[in-house]
């Protein structure tokens, strides 16, 4: 949020959903451990793989550390649904 990536967060970031699901595709070391809460709830995300995470329970625990995320595109599809107006904004551009 603080870089305004298009992450969709239903649940607030509560680990109530999975619609902030991504990938971490460099820097997981400087995250948090995967508790079994958020293992639990990535369970039900679309395309789970070794390196998925939810983003509201990924916790950058090395402020100084770089962290490449891919967001999913079951987020990405999250955050527009939540944000009709960026997505308006979005389709304007095609
Ligand atoms: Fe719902 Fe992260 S925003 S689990």
């Amino acid at each position: 949020h603080k870089v305004g990536a298009k992450m969709g967060s239903s649940c607030g970031g509560v680990c109530a959903c999975s619609t902030c699901h991504c990938y971490i595709r460099r820097g997981s070391e400087a995250l948090s451990e995967q508790e079994d809460k958020e293992s639990d709830r990535l369970d039900m995300a679309f395309d789970v793989r070794s390196e998925s995470r939810l983003g509201c329970q990924s916790i950058l625990e090395k402020g100084d550390a770089q962290v490449v995320v891919e967001i999913s595109q079951e987020s990405v599809n999250a955050f527009y649904d939540e944000h009709p107006e960026e997505r308006r904004a979005r389709d304007a551009k095609k």
